[in-house]
């Protein structure tokens, strides 16, 4: 008898209590008319402050780029390292479709001390603004707004003897892997006075199209952190009103897109996990940047659901980790 693929991933009873609280959370907060209950979302969300004590790993602060759309970040320097050596800098977007979740979100803190002290790494992680509210392209003028902000000011707390903003890296996970690549972009057609993008982590990024791909018909009724039916809103509350998911932003390299990459786009790593809807599209981008002779690399955890790198529980989240620091050495040394 011919064997169907598994649809789901062995996971813990706790793992699986999340993410089905996550997903009752996130549809009980979007609502059909395109708008988002907010009151409702702060009540699950819960935020971590910044922390600067003399015993912790990692000194956290926030710092406010622009007021008048709430654009900040949140840095994270690790005080346990070497004083002599400079580290990276990583600029890390959160996920959550564009829609959920902020730089102070209580797993995104928590992912970015981690960065922070095991990479290591100094990381900024953005706070961009929420679509539907702010729908495309803010999130991408927020995210290299950041990034023109940290070139040419000088940010307290930020010793340039610790950080080398040559060495800097876009990262993102889902929405804000997307967001990663499109500021990558604008980065790659910019003249930086000092920071230099040397590479871009995208984490299960986000894209898609109008096309129903095989991992999306299998996997995304599933209860595994995502679903078609929340895909699809998503990137209804994010695309410019009356585009589909054909647009050139989803689908990158689709028919409606001319995205020719320039000799500066950064070598890329791609995340992704077998159990997640969409994985197919990620290894169409993958091809895509290969087609534009990027250097690209593809790593895949067969076991792996969307959103896993949150879980530092699983195996899977520390490979992950250490395969983005040995592909930020690869970068550091070989350019
Ligand atoms: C959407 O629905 C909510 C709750 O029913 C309502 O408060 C809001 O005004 C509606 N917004 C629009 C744009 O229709």
């Amino acid at each position: 008898m011919a064997q169907n693929p598994p649809t789901s991933p062995n996971l813990t009873c706790k793992v699986r209590l999340l993410l089905s609280i996550l997903t009752i959370v996130i549809d009980a907060t979007r609502r059909s008319n395109g708008t988002v209950n907010r009151r409702l979302i702060s009540l699950f969300d819960f935020k971590a402050s910044h922390s600067n004590k003399p015993n912790d790993p990692v000194k956290t602060s926030d710092v406010m780029v622009d007021p008048s759309r709430n654009l900040w970040f949140r840095l994270y320097i690790p005080t346990t390292t070497d004083v002599a050596a400079k580290l990276p800098l990583v600029i890390y977007f959160h996920g959550g479709g564009f829609v959920f979740f902020s730089a102070n979100s209580q797993p995104y803190n928590d992912l970015c001390k981690r960065l922070a002290t095991e990479l290591p790494a100094v990381v900024t992680s953005v706070n961009y603004r929420h679509a539907p509210e702010h729908r495309y392209p803010s999130q991408y003028e927020d995210g290299f707004d950041v990034l023109k902000f940290i070139d040419t000011t000088r940010i307290e707390g930020l010793d340039l003897n610790k950080v080398d903003i040559t060495r800097c890296f876009l990262a993102g996970d889902s929405a804000g892997g997307n967001l990663a690549h499109h500021v990558a972009i604008k980065a790659s057609n910019h003249e930086f006075c000092q920071m230099r993008v040397m590479g871009l982590i995208a984490i299960q990024p986000f894209f898609g199209g109008k096309e129903r791909t095989e991992s999306e018909t299998r996997l995304a009724k599933k209860g595994l952190a995502i679903t078609l039916e929340q895909t699809d809103w998503y990137w209804k509350a994010f695309l410019p009103e009356g585009s589909d998911r054909d647009h050139a932003v989803a689908n990158v390299f689709g028919p409606e897109s001319r995205c020719v990459l320039g000799v500066k786009f950064p070598a890329t790593i791609v995340f992704v996990g077998g159990f997640d809807p969409l994985k197919d599209w990620q290894k169409i981008y993958y091809q895509g940047l290969m087609k534009n002779r990027i250097q690209a690399y593809l790593i895949e955890y067969p076991n792996s659901f969307h959103g896993f790198y949150a879980f530092p529980e699983l195996k899977e989240s520390s490979f992950f980790i250490k395969e983005v620091k040995d592909f930020i050495d690869k970068q550091s040394t070989c350019q």
